[in-house]
């Protein structure tokens, strides 16, 4: 029998870290997150872009727990808005604010936009660091769509609630996951990376 891979999943965000056993479920891996490890100092997220952001977080999170370390940074870019909130999409409303305050602010953003200038997209950069702090797969993946005007639905986290996927006339937030999983940023970014972890965890006599 296979002892199944560790993989840490370098977030605290407990929405982020129930998409990421769903998607990689299939796996035998052994997930881990963040609040495992209380001892483990936060790495500052002070790249521009959410590929550099990804990467400082695994190589952060993987040196200090020696554990192969999946990092996710993601975020919501609004046309109308130049792109904001983009890679500060966590800290829109402030560093402790909550995912309600955020949403509030951005719909407050976007109150005299009728609904042609309202399109958006999330995007998902997930690094994948060995053990030792060493990159060994960077992907990216989007996910069109528009904000609505108020927020439906209780589903997932974050920005969920005023997020339309293009194709869609129900929110994130209103899909069941498994539809969210289907078109969402961060299940076309796992397509790269789950095809690199795939010759992780086959064991080399099978593939
Ligand atoms: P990160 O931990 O710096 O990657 O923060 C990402 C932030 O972007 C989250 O706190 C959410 O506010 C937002 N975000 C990223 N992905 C999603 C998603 O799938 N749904 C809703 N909000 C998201």
């Amino acid at each position: 029998m296979n002892t199944p891979c560790s993989l840490l999943i370098a977030t605290r965000n407990e929405g982020k870290l129930e998409e990421f056993r769903q998607l990689l479920s299939d796996f035998q891996l052994d997930l881990h997150g963040l609040a495992d490890f209380p001892d483990v100092i936060a790495v500052p997220e002070t790249g521009d872009t959410f590929i550099e952001n990804a990467s400082l977080k695994a190589v952060g999170y993987s040196k200090q727990t020696g554990l192969l370390t999946l990092a996710d940074d993601s975020g919501l870019e609004v046309h109308a808005l130049g792109g904001a909130p983009g890679v500060l999409s966590a800290r829109y409303a402030g560093e402790r604010s909550s995912d309600a305050e955020r949403t509030a602010k951005l719909l407050s953003a976007l109150l005299t936009f009728p609904a042609p200038r309202r399109t958006a997209r999330f995007v998902s950069a997930i690094a994948i660091a060995n053990g030792e702090g060493h990159i060994l797969n960077i992907s990216v993946g989007k996910c069109d769509g528009h904000i609505d005007f108020a927020p439906r639905g209780s589903q997932g986290f974050g920005y969920d609630p005023v997020f339309i996927p293009i194709g869609y006339d129900k929110t994130f937030a209103e899909l069941k996951p498994a539809s969210k999983n289907q078109v969402s940023h961060r299940a076309r970014a796992l397509l790269s990376a789950r095809e690199f972890l795939r010759t992780l965890t086959i064991p080399s006599s099978a593939r």
